[in-house]
């Protein structure tokens, strides 16, 4: 069984815990700077836990690593496991510009060990049966593509995710970057990119709302919003193509279909594995097959430049 180290034992740390358990896979040990909050992770799993990725990495024979840190400490922790030859998963996004992205780049390609991005939405069923009935062609060309991910995160002001130091940005880096990777998995490659955001919570230094309009190679047009500022939000992904629409509601759990052959709405309704688990298992066969990950760090690096372009260009929130 794969030696796997949790780095991270926050929210989403614990998502990765619990799609370990569902591969069935005990996680070996865990590591946080929050010394009490690793210590009480660790104890309870009954498992060795750290101060930090480094002493973990020093003590631990480790297989993999997920890393579950906020996005500054993605760069250094990243590149400290590759060193290691440790095999990492890496929650997004990727890191917080560009920079540190090549650097892990360099790292892994001067290392033996594999790289994944936490895109988790690509391993989710509705989106993985989008991307099938795309393919199939039954939807003809895909002419509009939009996503939103809206909702509220209370006390912003004081989380790190209103933090662009901490961050790298708001909810385009955050939020709108797994529509981003939604976007380049369904509809393909980024050829253009543009988009706003604005300021609206006091006491916030990055965007908490904001839209994005993308063109892919093949002449698709993307719309992306978020926010963090709306109590009734959604959480959609609709494809128009020359020949049928489809909608998924991850709400509902609704995806529709309706195509020009036949135009009455098809519901279906998918049932299947968590988005968490189905990427760790992923991540597990990649380990043990020594084969490269369906996300790799180039999608983690595309999904940055496009977060980027619209930042270098909105003095709105570049200047905030
Ligand atoms: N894939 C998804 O859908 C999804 C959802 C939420 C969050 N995330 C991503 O997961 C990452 C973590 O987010 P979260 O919501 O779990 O945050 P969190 O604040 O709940 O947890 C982060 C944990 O990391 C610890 N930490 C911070 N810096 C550290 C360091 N240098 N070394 C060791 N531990 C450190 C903190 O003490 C905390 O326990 C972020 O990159 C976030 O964008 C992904």
């Amino acid at each position: 069984m794969a030696k796997i180290g949790i780095v991270g034992c926050g929210g989403i740390g614990l998502r990765h815990l619990a799609a370990y358990e569902a591969n069935g896979v005990k996680v070996s040990t865990v590591a946080d700077n929050d010394k009490e909050r690793a210590k009480a992770l660790g104890e309870k799993l009954d498992v060795s836990w750290y101060g930090s990725a480094e002493e973990m990495f020093d003590a631990q024979d480790l297989d993999g690593v997920s890393i579950c840190v906020p996005p500054i400490a993605h760069a250094p922790i990243s590149i400290e496991a590759l060193k290691r030859n440790i095999n990492v998963i890496c929650e997004k996004p990727l890191v917080r510009n560009m920079e540190e992205g090549y650097k892990i780049l360099e790292a892994l390609m001067d290392s033996n060990a594999i790289f994944m991005v936490g895109f988790c939405h690509r391993f989710h069923p509705p989106i993985i049966e989008m991307k099938k009935l795309i393919d199939s062609g039954k939807l003809g060309r895909v002419e509009l593509f939009h996503n939103q991910f809206s909702g509220e995160m209370k006390d912003l002001a004081s989380k790190w995710f209103s933090s662009k130091e901490i961050g790298g940005g708001g909810s385009i880096i955050d939020t709108s970057i797994h529509s981003i990777d939604i976007f380049r998995y369904l509809v393909g490659d980024i050829s253009d990119v543009s988009g706003f955001g604005t300021i609206s919570i006091s006491g916030v230094e990055v965007e908490n709302t904001a839209s994005m309009l993308l063109r892919s190679t093949s002449g698709a047009i993307g719309t992306i919003s978020a926010s963090w500022a709306t109590p009734r939000g959604a959480a959609i992904v609709e494809i128009y193509g020359s020949e049928g629409t489809c909608i998924y509601d991850y709400v509902t759990n609704e995806l529709k279909i309706s195509t020009r052959e036949e135009p009455q709405w098809k519901v279906l309704y998918h049932e299947g594995p968590d988005r968490f688990a189905a990427e760790i298992k992923e991540f597990l066969e990649c380990i043990r097959e020594g084969r490269k990950p369906s996300v790799n760090i180039i999608d983690g690096l595309k999904a940055i430049e496009a977060v980027q372009k619209v930042y270098m260009n909105d003095s709105a929130i570049s200047k905030a």
